[in-house]
């Protein structure tokens, strides 16, 4: 599996790996300075033999207990329903829908977690 990491110099990856391939990852990175506390999650995968079987849910975990954030956000294709069920399954709020972003006629959505 290929890491797809358009800002690989600012993010930092977790991943998981079976017999020395990656099979799953999350990749984030920090919005501005320390102390704004804020995180953006830039893409979350799980290899397709993998899925549903907890992987994301465990990457997510590890993720929250590394960083210090107030706040944490996530865009996806408001058509991604798996991401979108998998953002609200780890506690992340839906908090707003952008029309028209990235594509004319596509809209993107904002999942986000304070704490
Ligand atoms: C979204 C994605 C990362 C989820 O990975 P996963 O390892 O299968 O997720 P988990 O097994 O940890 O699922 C946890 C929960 O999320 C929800 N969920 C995950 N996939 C779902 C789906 N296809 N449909 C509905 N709910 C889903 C469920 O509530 C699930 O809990 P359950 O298994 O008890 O029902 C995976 O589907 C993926 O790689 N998608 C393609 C890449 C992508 O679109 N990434 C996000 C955009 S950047």
């Amino acid at each position: 599996m290929k890491i797809y990491s358009p800002y690989s110099k600012k993010e930092e990856i977790l991943t998981i790996k079976k017999a020395g391939e990656i099979i799953a990852y999350i990749s984030f990175k920090q919005i501005g300075k320390p102390k704004h506390e804020l995180y953006e999650i830039t893409r979350i995968e799980v290899d397709k033999k993998y899925r549903h079987k907890g992987l994301a849910s465990r990457l997510f975990s590890e993720m929250i207990t590394e960083i210090k954030f107030r706040k944490l956000f996530v865009t996806t294709h408001i058509s991604n329903t798996s991401a979108r069920k998998f953002y609200e399954s780890v506690g992340m709020d839906f908090e707003a829908r952008l029309s028209n972003h990235y594509y004319q006629g596509e809209d993107e959505v904002v999942y986000s977690l304070y704490r």
